[in-house]
């Protein structure tokens, strides 16, 4: 199940200890890693020999267990490098511990039976550690929704990782498009008076600046390109994958008008991990799509098919919620039913332009975070707005736009990161 060689497994442990607290003593490594010190010298020794990392005495003596150890910067891109590796598998990992899961669903007739009657997802105990306020849930999520929230459960909250002492995002949604080619009765896009179409693009010049400052605050999160448009119709869609992979995961999440063999397989080709197609018209589609994968030779599991296909009974196959007061169609939850809201602490959207937004539910768009063509957007994230509406959403309180009129389950992902500001928080004089 897991591609990684014994021996960089061995590096990656120790790499990122290091990087986590370079004036480990060896004693301390050891102890910290479970290894022998006998091991954990010979695999220091070699990753010196590598060029990784730089030992230190710090007490003028020759006794080996007085030294630390530092990361060359050698040492910091092989462990970007392990750390995408470490993240790939546990992708891997993950798509095989859902067929699996598949694969014992559909052979065994009365789990099936009762899934299909309660719904899978946050009614199982598997997901007691990432859930808080959604144990008065009305409604049961579809198996589609499910698989989703447990992929990003992986990233979002397997990889809490800090910058400056700060908590840093692990999920990044950009908008690099403002147009769709469709106007589906539950998005916010198909109505003109909210978000018409102005047919912007986001250019190559953000998409380096963002690399780049990813670079900086060693980024190992996702960058998600979906937004407010359809992201396939942006004619550099390759070239913008391939650079961000330089940093993080890419996925695209598309209405799957656009595509063709070629255009899954060129995705596929500029290093985007995952594919997300959306079908809103019918069941048809999961055979066109499917005859399209194989075409295109690109890996099954590259491609997850998404059942959007249904009526308003069922929510159009939805996390319905709406779009902070933009969308009324459907069953809608009461706003004020969900309080408390971890989408600040984890993740944010930068629109074509370059304007921060605090979540993808926020289609008003009114009130930016800042604009990442002026700021670092480590500046933004640790910035006083950030700040202000991650403080009282920890705390429950929805009392600013877009958040008063916001209908959403915040509370689903995030967990950790929520927690650790808190932590930040609190210890701050
Ligand atoms: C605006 S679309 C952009 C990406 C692409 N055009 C697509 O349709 O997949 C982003 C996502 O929001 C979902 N969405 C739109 N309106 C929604 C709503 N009211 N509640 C929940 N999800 C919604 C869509 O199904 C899609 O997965
Ligand atoms: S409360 Fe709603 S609008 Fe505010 S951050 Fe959370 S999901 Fe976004």
């Amino acid at each position: 199940m897991n591609n990684m060689k014994k021996n960089d497994n061995d590096d990656f442990e120790i790499l990122r200890q290091i990087s986590k607290k370079p004036d480990s003593t060896q004693r301390e490594l050891s102890k910290q890693l479970n290894f022998s010190i006998g091991k954990l010298n010979y695999c220091l020794k070699e990753l010196q020999k590598k060029g990784l990392i730089k030992i230190k005495n710090f007490k003028k003596n020759k006794k080996k267990l007085n030294y630390f150890y530092l990361l060359t910067p050698k040492g910091v891109s092989k462990k970007t490098k392990l750390t995408i590796n470490f993240l790939k598998n546990k992708m891997t990992e993950y798509d095989e511990l859902v067929n699996e899961e598949h694969n014992i669903i559909q052979s065994d007739p009365e789990l099936k039976k009762d899934i299909n009657k309660f719904g899978i997802g946050h009614n199982i105990n598997a997901f007691d550690e990432v859930i808080e306020e959604n144990k008065t849930r009305t409604k049961p999520l579809f198996k589609t929704i499910e698989v989703n929230l447990r992929r990003r459960t992986v990233i979002v909250d397997d990889v809490l990782s800090y910058h400056k002492d700060k908590p840093i995002p692990s999920w990044i949604e950009l908008s690099i498009i403002d147009v769709c080619n469709r106007s589906c009765s539950f998005c916010p896009k198909s109505d003109p008076k909210v978000a018409p179409d102005t047919y912007q693009k986001m250019q190559m010049n953000l998409i380096n600046k963002l690399t780049n400052e990813l670079k900086e605050i060693n980024y190992k999160g996702s960058v998600v390109l979906c937004g407010y448009g359809e992201p396939m119709l942006h004619k550099d869609i390759n070239i913008i994958c391939k650079k961000l992979s330089e940093v993080s995961f890419v996925e695209v999440v598309t209405n799957g008008d656009p595509l063709k063999p070629k255009k899954i397989r060129e995705l596929y080709l500029n290093n985007v991990n995952k594919l997300l197609i959306s079908m809103y018209d019918g069941k048809h589609q999961v055979e066109k799509f499917n005859k399209m994968i194989k075409e295109s030779g690109v890996p099954k599991d590259f491609v997850i098919l998404r059942d959007r296909w249904y009526d308003e009974k069922k929510d159009y196959g939805l996390k319905l919620t709406n779009r902070t007061g933009t969308i009324n169609i459907g069953d809608q939850e009461k706003v004020g039913k969900y309080k408390k809201c971890f989408y600040p602490s984890y993740q944010f959207l930068v629109d074509w332009n370059g304007d921060i937004f605090l979540c993808p539910q926020d289609w008003q768009r009114r009130v930016t975070m800042g604009n990442m063509m002026q700021e670092h957007i480590f500046d933004i994230w640790t910035g006083k707005i950030m700040e202000k509406f991650r403080k009282d959403l920890i705390n429950g309180k929805r009392v600013d736009s877009p958040c008063t009129l916001c209908n959403a389950e915040g509370t689903v992902l995030g967990k950790n990161h929520a927690n650790a500001w808190a932590k930040t928080y609190s210890n701050r004089i």
